[in-house]
């Protein structure tokens, strides 16, 4: 199955913005020429005032710097909204669709969108905003959300969007690690019939972050508290204000958002990306890997609160004119029948989504899919984690009935846009191979454990050679974490944290996280996240968390967890701690196995070896590897033996 090779269809050979040939010179000439190729795909964007520099880098410790487009001035929010009022200002820009079909629609033209955004950008600064504040957004997949992330660019304040499904601790600590002291939020947002309660999650936050004003849009109406001089209500702040702003002018380095994601240490991290470069990279990866033509119905599934949702919901398409679905639900409800419901209803050419949502719609059979017609369908996209060849066949031939390409879209919130990617009218797809690498992307693998530079055929460590202008330029608060988090192991590359292979024909296998991240639901986790909220529970005196296979989310969270002497290592408590992790970071982050060990694998000098635990998590007993160096090997039979039936 893995060997099996998609050519590129014809009816897309012949079509497609870039072809077999077209990709191989623009590649050659992005890597030779990076200067003249970027100065060219930089006319794709209205400078206010035209850049001086188009390349300055380096990533050696010594002259360690970052900057593309220097000089340049732009408005990114002017680039996605002003510049079509002329020529598509009636064309739809959002087809909102609720979470429940019954709801009504939204539909929000160019011209609309730009007034709210407008209006909303006029808002933010009655409340106090200006240009360089954080503000903190906290909001379901609705219209606002993108009107909220516009209006912050519209007037240079730099948002930091918090996934609605996080907790008010997790929300806490981003609002105070980025001294955000504005929130936009919603009364409640609603997932698969279930309402998520933002507003009071919001109160939570508050109590431990310093907040001066919280913004809640009205969304299902309930009836939440509001704190006297501290809240205003969405709809109240909005009344009266202009839907004219101008655009603030913005230098190409300008800070742009501010997006946590979580590491292989420590707390989450405030990847920080600029405004210029990520213009640039975030609208030519959208048109060439999507072969996107204005106006097309374009769907990316993913949310709001992740990098896909920035880069290809709210920035990238409508950069590129796209008229685009924005979905507030999920693909289950009402029932395994909705994705293509909706795909239906709009008529959507292109569609995007990740594999854990792929894989749990295939188990449920096919008739959801084939009582739907998809025949607007063109082409398909995945992103988030590899995608398993069973899924990616399913996704081609049952989805995409095998007339439509798939772009298996491999990038990081780090990158900005996509790094390896077929392109569909030039790249032969292989199922499971996120291919080759897009224009100016020069990866490399090294040696895991030398560094050293391994050529043709082989795998290890996933790096890039040079900066590419959606590169993150620092870690908010931070430059040194920058640093050390990707430059310091492999000194002079930038180092992705995965590990990948290379096959004879130059196609690149991601073949997962080789640092201590797991990927949840193509979600990033820090294993040292979970660890730490479990040990604040004070029955616990250590935990070592790893990944685990998952037949649906791709990695599941396998927590092993030593108590206080002469705790009761009961199901209760078993069940309280799942919770607990549950509460203190979200849903996502639920451990899905939780194993007492009175001891864990340690060395003499204290250190866990999770190479052993993750064998255990994957029931891979027979490998567990040399157990002689550990300070008690007793341990490892015990954790074998009461590993939990999974
Ligand atoms: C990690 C980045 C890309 C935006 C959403 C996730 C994994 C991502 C693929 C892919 C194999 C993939 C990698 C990467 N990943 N896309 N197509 N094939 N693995 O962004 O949360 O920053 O996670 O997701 O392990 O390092 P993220």
């Amino acid at each position: 199955m893995s060997d099996a090779l998609f050519p590129v269809p014809e009816d897309w050979a012949g079509s497609a913005k870039i072809d077999r040939e077209t990709y191989e010179q623009k590649y050659r000439r992005s890597i030779e020429d990076p200067e003249g190729f970027w100065r060219e795909e930089a006319q794709r964007i209205d400078w206010i005032a035209p850049f001086d520099t188009v390349k300055d880098t380096s990533f050696d410790r010594d002259d360690f710097h970052i900057s593309w487009f220097t000089g340049g001035k732009l408005n990114i929010c002017a680039n996605a909204l002003d510049r079509h009022l002329d020529t598509r200002g009636d064309q739809v820009a959002i087809l909102w669709e609720p979470d429940d079909p019954s709801s009504p629609d939204r539909k929000l033209t160019y011209r609309e969108l730009h007034a709210e955004v407008c209006r909303f950008a006029n808002a933010l600064k009655a409340n106090g905003v200006s240009k360089g504040d954080r503000v903190t957004i906290y909001l379901p997949m609705v219209p606002e959300a993108a009107i909220a992330m516009l209006a912050c660019a519209r007037i240079g304040a730099v948002h930091s969007v918090v996934f609605a499904g996080f907790s008010p601790d997790a929300l806490a600590g981003r609002i105070e690690d980025c001294q955000s002291t504005i929130v936009v939020t919603a009364d409640e947002g609603l997932r698969g019939g279930k309402t998520i309660p933002l507003k009071a999650n919001v109160d939570a936050a508050c109590e431990k972050a310093h907040v001066d004003t919280v913004i809640v849009l009205e969304h299902t109406g309930a009836n939440v508290p509001m704190v006297d001089g501290r809240d205003v209500s969405w709809a109240d702040t909005v009344a009266g204000q202009s839907a004219d702003c101008e655009p603030e002018v913005m230098d190409a380095e300008d800070p742009l958002f501010i997006l946590y994601t979580s590491g292989s240490t420590g707390k989450p991290k405030g990847v920080l990306h600029t405004t210029g470069g990520y213009a640039v990279w975030t609208s030519m990866t959208h048109e060439y890997v999507f072969d996107y033509r204005p106006g097309q119905v374009y769907w990316c599934a993913a949310d709001v609160g992740w990098v896909t949702g920035h880069s290809y919901v709210v920035y990238a398409p409508f950069m590129n004119g796209a008229t685009q679905v924005m979905f507030e639900g999920v693909p289950n409800f009402p029932d395994h029948s909705r994705f293509w419901q909706v795909v239906d209803k709009y008529a959507v050419e292109i569609f995007y989504a990740a594999p854990t949502a792929l894989r749990a719609l295939m188990r449920e059979g096919d008739e959801y899919v084939t009582q739907t017609s998809r025949k607007s369908l063109r082409l398909l996209g995945s992103v988030g984690e590899p995608i398993n060849p069973e899924a990616w066949d399913w996704y081609h031939r049952v989805v995409g009935e095998r007339r439509c390409p798939i772009v298996d879209t491999w990038w990081q919130t780090e990158t900005g846009g996509a790094m390896i990617t077929p392109l569909p009218g030039a790249t032969d797809l292989k199922p499971g191979s996120a291919s080759k690498p897009m224009f100016g992307v020069k990866p490399a693998v090294l040696d895991p454990e030398k560094g050293t530079v391994l050529e043709g055929a082989t795998s290890g460590a996933l790096v890039i050679t040079d900066s590419w202008p959606g590169q993150m330029r620092t870690v908010y608060g931070d430059h040194q974490r920058f640093f050390d988090t990707y430059f310091s192991q492999y000194p002079g590359y930038y180092f992705t944290g995965d590990g990948c292979r290379r096959d004879e024909d130059g196609y690149y296998w991601i073949t997962g996280r080789i640092d201590d991240v797991i990927n949840v639901s193509g979600h990033r986790m820090g294993t040292a996240e979970v660890e730490s909220a479990l040990v604040e529970h004070h029955l616990v005196a250590e935990a070592a968390v790893v990944g685990m296979p998952h037949d649906i989310k791709g990695q599941g969270i396998y927590a092993y967890v030593t108590t206080n002497a002469g705790t009761e290592d009961s199901e209760e408590l078993r069940m309280e701690l799942v919770q607990w992790v549950r509460k203190e970071i979200g849903p996502i982050a639920t451990p899905d196995v939780l194993q007492f060990a009175p001891g864990l694998p340690k060395t003499r000098s204290g250190k866990i070896m999770r190479r052993i635990l993750r064998k255990i998590a994957e029931n891979d007993m027979s490998n567990l590897g040399d157990t002689s160096t550990l300070a008690d090997p007793g341990v490892v039979d015990d954790l074998v033996a009461n590993r939990p039936q999974t």
